[in-house]
C-alpha cells in the first residue's frame, strides 16, 4: 500500500513505540499523522517530529483512548482538516501485572487476580484498538458509499491498514493473566476485521513485537531485564523501538503482508 499521502491515526503515541511509528511513518511522507495520547507530552513530541521533518505533519490529541467522544472528535477533526484517515496504528498500552492466583503467606488464603483491575486492562488493550480500528473502517466504508461503490475491487487501491500491537505474552506468560489474555484476544479481532473490512478495501494486521526498550519495560528494573528477559532472546539485548516501527511500516506499506508478524529478536522463554 502506498503509504506517501495517506492520513494516519497512531494511539500511545507520546512515548516508546507508538512515538517511533510516527517518527517512520513522517520519515516515509505520510502527509498528516494524529499523534493520541492521555500524557501532554505528546504534543512535545508531535512538535518535535513537526521540526525534524520540517513541515507540520503531526497533529497532537490529549486524551483517554477509552472515551468513544473523544475517538470520534479526533476522527472528525482530521477527516474535516485533512482527509479521509486510511492507517491506524493503537499502540496505546498497560500493563497491570500479578499472578492470576496466588497463596497470601501470612493467612494461607487464596488472592485471586482483581476482576476490576482485568476489565481495565480489557478496556485499554483490547476494546480501545479494536473500536478506533473499526471507526476507521466506518468513515471509510461511508466514503465509499457516498461515491457509490460497493464491495471492493483489485483495480481500486488498497483503502486502508490496521495494525495491532499485540505481544510474545500471548502465547502465556507468567503474572500476565490480563496483559496477556487480551494481546491474545486481539488476534481474534485482526482475523475477524480481516474477513469484513477487505469488502471495503481495509487490511489488517498484528505485529508481536518482543521486549523492547520503552518505558513500559524499563519500569521492570534492570536486574529484572537482566535475569528474565536478556538470556532468554537471542539478540542478548531489548529491541528498540525504530525496529518494532520499521516493520509495522512494512506490514502497512508491503500488501502482500497480512495476518501476523513477530518481531521478537529470538524470544525463546525458559519452561514454566
Ligand atoms: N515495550 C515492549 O516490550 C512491548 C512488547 C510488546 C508489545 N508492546 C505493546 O506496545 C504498545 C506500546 O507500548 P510501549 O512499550 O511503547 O509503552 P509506553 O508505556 O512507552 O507507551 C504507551 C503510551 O500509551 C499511553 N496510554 C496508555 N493508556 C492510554 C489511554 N487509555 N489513552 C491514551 N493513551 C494511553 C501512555 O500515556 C504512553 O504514552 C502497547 O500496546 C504494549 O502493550 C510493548
Amino acid at each position: 500500500m502506498e503509504i506517501k499521502n495517506r492520513i494516519a491515526v497512531v494511539t500511545g503515541a507520546a512515548s516508546g513505540i507508538g512515538r517511533a511509528v510516527c517518527e517512520n511513518l513522517a520519515d516515509h511522507g505520510v502527509k498528516t499523522i494524529g499523534m493520541v495520547d492521555m500524557n501532554e507530552e505528546v504534543t512535545a513530541a508531535a512538535d518535535t517530529i513537526n521540526r525534524t521533518f520540517n513541515k507540520k505533519v503531526a497533529v497532537p490529541f490529549t486524551g483517554n483512548t477509552t472515551d468513544s467522544e473523544f475517538r470520534s472528535k479526533v476522527y472528525d477533526t482530521l477527516d474535516r482538516e485533512h482527509g479521509t484517515v486510511s492507517i491506524c496504528v493503537p499502540c496505546a498500552g498497560i500493563t497491570r501485572d500479578a499472578l492470576a492466583v496466588k497463596i497470601d503467606k501470612e493467612t494461607g488464603k487464596s488472592i485471586i487476580y482483581p476482576e476490576e483491575k482485568f476489565r481495565f486492562v480489557i478496556e485499554v488493550n483490547l476494546l480501545a484498538p479494536i473500536y478506533w480500528a473499526m471507526e476507521m473502517v466506518a468513515r471509510i466504508a461511508e466514503d465509499r458509499a457516498r461515491k457509490g461503490l460497493r464491495q471492493w475491487r483489485p483495480e481500486e487501491r488498497v483503502q486502508g491498514t490496521v495494525i495491532f500491537i499485540g505481544s510474545v505474552s500471548s502465547q502465556g506468560n507468567k503474572g500476565q493473566i490480563s496483559y496477556a489474555t487480551t494481546k491474545a484476544g486481539l488476534e481474534g479481532a485482526a482475523a475477524t476485521l480481516t474477513k469484513e473490512a477487505i469488502y471495503h478495501g481495509v487490511r489488517c494486521g498484528v505485529i508481536h513485537p518482543g521486549y523492547t526498550d520503552t518505558p513500559m519495560v524499563r519500569a521492570l528494573g534492570e536486574e529484572f531485564i537482566k535475569k528474565n528477559i536478556l538470556q532468554y532472546t537471542q539478540l542478548g539485548r531489548l529491541i528498540t523501538t525504530e525496529e518494532i516501527a520499521d516493520a509495522i511500516r512494512f506490514m502497512i506499506s508491503n500488501s502482500a503482508v497480512s495476518g501476523e508478524l513477530w518481531a521478537d529478536a529470538g524470544w525463546h522463554p525458559a519452561p514454566a
